[in-house]
């Protein structure tokens, strides 16, 4: 039994989590949510023993006050901080992975175990591969399965699942599930993905560092069926998201059964919080009508063919969804089309002109925009100051860059965040800060690789109208990564690659044809199926 007894956890002189009180028994599993920087990890960490806090924490009778006396159950305790892969040697293979962790731990090798542990994370293949060349959801699932190999008590993943295919994400829940049955641990697990927050037992719903809703999935959505409506329309007091909207007055439309992800959208308008008014001018861009023209594409290393033949066309103002489980190759093809990887066969064309060398290259940098997965601006360098270091870079005149600065961090709401490192903001601030420093110089075309991947709810709701008006308004084309399948739904068109090759290429409105009454999550499961076997 775990109980947590009105804990308050502060940074300097910022509480980020306050009189927290909750308990939770053998065999449960409790979800965290809430928006970036509710409040989430610092509970988490308090818990763990690696933060201090103020109030008592009590693990099976054994009670807690700070770190130094949190000491006493780590070995049956397991931590996954946020992150890609934070706890991974860039050096050290998967295989060399599991040997140091089993020194760490002080345990003996349990070979069916860490077989099953491997195939559910779709590394058993690849266990000689130096985690420093695995994808970024490929390291995610290694931090997962290595926080699992002592076989914890209590376990405490901090968004464990953000950039895991959905696929993944099942199995895991597979996972967790068996070691409650069977050995009756205690998970609590924050996450940003609704779906998987509502299979779990009970569910915490963090704001500004208070709990202000727990219960079970089916309580939480019965607490705001009376404020959701079917489809997405423009109003002032109300939220629309993934096909739903969501008003606390009358709305005169057809109301619909909701989800979790309803809950942060009511709350939000309790709180009478509005989403920021994303409205571009109207902007003429004469881009060539087709953006990118991939033919036959291919990236391997060594032996492994990580992209194989990929043929891909990009228009002016399209949304292209370039989809695909853990390792399918998005990352590398995104890297071939930046010059980041050399090209082993193909060809390709960036706005109308055939790319043949590292010159080709230079006259088009001014408009192309990239947010990488793994978040690479400086740690050293204030959100503002990154800002400004890469204005600057681009020939941005001191007004320019506060006018842009204060633009976006209204826009993507990270204002509050503006003097902090990278390194002490959540995950989800960092994602939206990356995209304002992809677009300070204009580009015309974006390739995005997970720019929603941990962010809240609600963010995402707007990071996504941002991409509407840029499309619609400014005809940027992007490229885009993700693994909400339900963000598929925002593209024009959607690319899915398995192992390398492209497997489908079609436009939304002709998938949900030619696959009737299906959700895209369902079409991607049927048509990717396990990854890890053809
Ligand atoms: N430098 C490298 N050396 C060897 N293998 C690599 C290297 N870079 C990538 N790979 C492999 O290529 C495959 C595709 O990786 P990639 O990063 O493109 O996947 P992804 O589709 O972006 O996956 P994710 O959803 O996890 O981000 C993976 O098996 C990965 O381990
Ligand atoms: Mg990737």
């Amino acid at each position: 039994m775990l109980v947590v007894k009105n804990i308050t956890v502060k940074y300097k002189e910022k509480v980020a989590a306050k009189n927290i009180n909750f308990e939770v028994k053998e065999g449960e599993i409790v979800g965290l949510i809430g928006a970036d920087g509710a409040g989430k990890s610092s509970t988490l960490h308090a818990i763990a023993g690696v933060k201090g806090f103020e109030g008592e924490i009590e693990y099976n009778g054994y009670k807690y006050h700070s770190p130094k006396e949190a000491e006493k159950i780590k070995d049956r305790l397991s931590l996954m901080p946020q992150g890609l892969g934070l706890v991974l040697y860039d050096l050290l293979s998967v295989r060399e992975h599991f040997d140091f962790f089993r020194g760490l731990r002080g345990i003996r090798k349990d070979p069916e175990y860490e077989k099953r542990l491997l195939k559910m994370a779709g590394l058993y293949e690849f266990q000689d591969r130096l985690a420093g060349n695995l994808s970024g959801g490929m390291r995610q699932k290694l931090s997962l399965i290595l926080a699992l190999l002592h076989r914890p008590q209590l376990l405490i993943l901090d968004e464990p699942t953000t950039g895991v295919d959905p696929i993944s994400r099942r199995e895991l829940w597979d996972i967790v599930d068996n070691e409650r049955k069977e050995n009756g641990i205690i998970a609590l697990i924050s996450t940003a993905y609704m779906q998987e927050a509502a299979l779990m037992d009970k569910i915490m719903l963090f704001d500004e560092g208070e709990i202000i809703a727990k219960g079970t999935n089916e309580e939480l959505i019965q607490s705001i069926k009376d404020y959701t409506y079917e489809g997405e329309i423009e109003c002032d007091e109300c939220m629309s998201f993934a096909g739903k909207t969501y008003s606390l007055k009358d709305l005169n439309l057809k109301k619909t059964t909701p989800t979790l992800e309803g809950l942060f959208f009511v709350n939000a308008l309790k709180k009478n919080r509005k989403m920021p008014k994303i409205k571009l001018e109207q902007k003429h861009t004469d881009t060539p009508e087709t953006v990118v023209k991939a033919v036959g594409l291919t990236k391997k290393f060594g032996n492994f063919i990580a992209d194989d033949h990929i043929d891909l066309e990009l228009k002016k103002g399209e949304i292209l969804g370039l989809l695909g489980a853990n390792g399918a190759g998005k990352t590398t093809f995104m890297k071939m089309l930046l010059g980041l990887y050399p090209i082993d066969e193909g060809e390709l064309y960036l706005l109308g002109e055939k790319i043949n060398s590292y010159k080709d290259r230079i006259k088009l940098k001014s408009k192309i925009g990239y947010v990488s997965q793994r978040f690479a601006l400086y740690d050293d360098l204030t959100i503002y100051e990154n800002i400004k270091y890469f204005g600057k870079m681009h020939g941005l005149t001191s007004e320019e860059i506060e006018k842009k600065a204060e633009f976006f961090s209204n826009l993507l709401d990270f204002k509050d965040y503006l003097n902090f490192f990278p390194t002490d903001v959540p995950l989800g601030i960092n994602q939206r800060f990356s995209v304002a420093v992809a677009l300070l110089h204009d580009p015309v075309v974006l390739f995005l690789d997970e720019p929603t991947s941990g962010v809240d709810t609600i963010a995402r709701a707007s990071f996504w109208k941002f991409m509407r008006e840029l499309k619609e308004k400014w005809q940027i084309s992007i490229l885009i990564t993700t693994h909400y399948m339900s963000e598929a739904e925002y593209c024009d068109r959607v690319v899915v690659l398995k192992r390398g090759k492209k497997i489908l290429d079609d436009t939304m409105s002709n998938i949900h044809k030619n696959y009737p009454g299906m959700s895209f999550e369902d079409v991607f499961i049927k048509l990717v199926g396990n990854n890890n076997e053809d």
